[in-house]
């Protein structure tokens, strides 16, 4: 069983529009165990060996990094871990560890075979990481009591834990503390069929009647990003309620995303407006990171993080040294031309 006294709260940022009802909805549709883990085949088969080799042994699983965009299953990984082991979870994050005493008090407190999810790790200020590498390492921390000439250091011992890091960042972990981990997956964005896969899960458990085109249509308007996918679900369930219809197909599912200004190619106005400024002000040269963001609205982390991976992966721009730069798809799909009629 995933532990559902879980703060569902936690990393309240990640999706900002989001209302409360939504993300108690958000948790209820975790995968609780690897079975219900659509997708990630290969990681899924890693994780399968590390997990049984750690039962057969009686021991902890050996500390876990996944890696990737934002809502691609992290922290549904980490309860998975933790429920597969029959451990309890404990939930932290590298922003809100600020000072190592934060952590002290964390890790002192565990039971044997805890499993610790410190999300956003790559946030962790440097001297709170100093504090976990012994206690990654050694399973001890030293603790300075006292100041000045009288200060000493006490060892604190600590018990077996597993500690499970997410990061949307791999590259800004600092290679000290990746090398502790003894497992490191990169999450990739989903395909299509995996994507229908978890529409249909998921509106089974929200009671809502999806065919295989419905779910198909939602699938490919989801960016690669299972959040997304259950988030225009429950955009088209709101519009089924008040339509009364009793059953998503192909159409209404189209109708339905229409609406919310989700496009054919699962843009929405945010990458249309990246679409816009780089095959419109920006289309004569490559445009910065910052200076991107700054034009559309966004954090540049948030523009790296959310929006690039897709638009990348979809061919809409491309990223060179010198900067960002629409792609051919990128003009034709706001039904422009490329400038000059020359192939970006
Ligand atoms: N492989 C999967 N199978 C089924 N559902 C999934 C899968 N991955 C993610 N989900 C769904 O997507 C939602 C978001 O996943 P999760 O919160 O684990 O992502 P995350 O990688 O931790 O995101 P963030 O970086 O923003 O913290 C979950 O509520 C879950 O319902
Ligand atoms: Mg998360």
């Amino acid at each position: 069983m995933v532990r559902r006294d879980l703060d569902v709260g936690e990393n309240r940022d990640a999706a900002p529009l989001a209302p409360e009802g939504d993300r108690v909805l958000e948790w209820s549709l975790r995968p609780e165990s690897l079975d219900d883990f659509v997708g990630q085949p290969e990681l899924v088969g890693h994780l399968r060996i590390v997990l049984a080799a750690a039962k057969a042994r009686h021991q902890c699983v050996d500390h876990l990094l996944f890696a990737g965009p934002p809502g691609l299953g992290k922290t549904s990984l980490a309860s998975i871990v933790a429920a597969e082991m029959g451990a309890s979870l404990r939930v932290s994050s590298g922003p809100v560890l600020g000072r190592p005493g934060d952590l002290v008090a964390l890790l002192s407190d565990l039971t044997a075979g805890d499993v610790v999810f410190i999300d956003e790790i790559h946030r962790l200020p440097r001297a709170v990481e100093e504090v976990l590498y012994p206690a990654l390492e050694d399973r001890r921390i030293d603790v300075m009591v006292g100041r000045g000439p009288s200060a000493r250091s006490i060892r604190l011992e600590l018990e077996p834990f597993t500690l499970v890091g997410a990061t949307t960042r791999t590259g800004r972990v600092a290679a000290p503390l990746r090398d502790r981990f003894g497992f490191v997956a990169q999450l990739d964005l989903y395909d299509t069929d995996d994507l229908t896969r978890i529409v249909r899960r998921s509106a089974q458990l929200l009671e809502l009647e999806v065919d295989e085109p419905g779910a198909h249509e939602i699938a490919r308007r989801s960016r690669g990003t299972p959040r997304i996918a259950n988030r225009l679900l429950r955009r088209v369930r709101d519009v089924a309620s008040v339509e009364g219809w009793t059953r998503v197909g192909g159409a209404e599912a189209d109708r339905a995303l229409d609406l919310f200004g989700v496009d054919r190619s699962g843009l929405d106005k945010i990458d249309r407006r990246i679409l816009e400024l780089l095959c419109g002000p920006f289309a004569v040269s490559p445009v910065g990171l910052r200076t991107l963001a700054h034009a559309v609205g966004e954090e540049p982390a948030s523009l790296e993080d959310a929006y690039e991976p897709f638009l990348l992966r979809e061919g809409f721009i491309q990223r060179t040294p010198r900067g960002r730069l629409a792609t051919e798809r990128a003009y034709s799909h706001l039904g422009l031309s490329v400038p000059g009629g020359g192939l970006v």
